[in-house]
């Protein structure tokens, strides 16, 4: 494994991450505790020390899988989760963006993940008006000093340049962004705006939902996942996208999954990629990822 830096917080992150929105059950697949223990288990033996989780991966679910899976060796990992959804059923949330409600999913989060503090609180993709409130990032700072909080975060949708140049001013340490080979936009205005104010950068979506790893075909119907509620026509043409890229830029003989990580961390101002996970043999096909950087 390798490890960067994440910006100012000076965390010493493994660039493959695991991204756990998986194990809240909305991707086709319930995971029992066994199961997220091996995976788990198996990505520390392998060097990954980063996790990112949300308070609406089920109701909690996510992190109380993690909580037990890490709860004996807690102190050798870095876990993100986020604030600011309430899981209202499959797919469904609610916004929940007051301290009072904040304070009540903190609480949660730390007692499904079985651990004093939070490494990375990251506001869950919110609009600019309820990012701007002051009273929200006085809030979290109190939170932190308590103890709750290690370093905030953002975790951001796809319109996003205003908060990211609010970083600095609300405390955010670390963006989590959609980027991969298929989404490149970060690359002209926020990674400097990142490099600026030595933010710490996440990839998520690293492999465009799974698209990246090269094994659907255009017309693929998603049936029993989140990914049924795309588009259908964008699909196809990104699916067609991957097609060509695999055909012009994944040299012969390299896993293509392990070619879109590796192409993330390719661009230095990407910190970590925090791949998705769904079993034992995914993980450890993107820790070996980090050989190709
Ligand atoms: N708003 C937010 O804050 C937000 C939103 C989205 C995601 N996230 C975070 O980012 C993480 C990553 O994003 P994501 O999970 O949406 O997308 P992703 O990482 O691009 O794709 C994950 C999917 O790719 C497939 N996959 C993973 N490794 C593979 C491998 N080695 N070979 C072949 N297929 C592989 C799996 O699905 P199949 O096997 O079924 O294809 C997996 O579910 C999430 O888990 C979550 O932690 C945050």
């Amino acid at each position: 494994m390798k490890y960067r830096t994440l910006g100012k917080t000076g965390l010493e992150v493994s660039v493959i991450g695991v991204g756990a929105w998986q194990f809240g059950g909305e991707w086709g697949k319930d995971f029992t505790q066994a199961e997220v223990d091996q995976i788990l288990g198996r990505a520390k033996d392998l060097g990954i020390n980063l996790i990112d989780t949300a308070e609406c991966y089920g109701d909690h679910l996510s992190e109380s899988l993690i909580g037990k899976a890490l709860q004996k060796n807690r102190k050798d990992w870095i876990i993100a989760t986020k604030f600011g959804h309430k899981y209202n059923g499959y797919l469904e949330r609610t916004h929940q963006w007051s301290p009072k409600e904040i304070l009540k999913q903190l609480e949660d989060s730390l007692k499904a993940l079985r651990t004093d503090t939070i490494d990375l609180y990251q506001f869950h993709t919110g609009d600019d008006n309820v990012f701007g409130q002051e009273e929200l990032w006085a809030f979290l700072k109190e939170q932190a000093k308590a103890g709750k909080i290690r370093h905030l975060g953002n975790s951001v949708g796809n319109d996003y340049l205003h908060q990211t140049k609010l970083s600095e001013k609300f405390g955010v340490e670390v963006m989590q962004v959609i980027y991969n080979r298929l989404e490149t936009k970060p690359e002209t205005e926020v990674f400097p705006i990142c490099k600026e104010q030595r933010l710490g950068v996440l990839a998520r979506m690293p492999l465009a939902s799974g698209f990246l790893s090269g094994k659907y075909k255009p017309g693929t119907v998603f049936g029993n996942d989140q990914r049924s509620r795309f588009d259908q026509k964008r699909n196809f043409e990104r699916l067609k996208m991957v097609e060509e890229i695999k055909k012009t830029e994944v040299p012969e003989g390299v896993n293509m999954a392990q070619w879109a990580l590796a192409w993330c961390l390719k661009n230095s101002q990407v910190t970590a990629v925090i791949p998705g996970c769904k079993n034992l043999e995914q993980l450890e096909s993107n820790a070996q990822a980090a050989e190709l950087i």
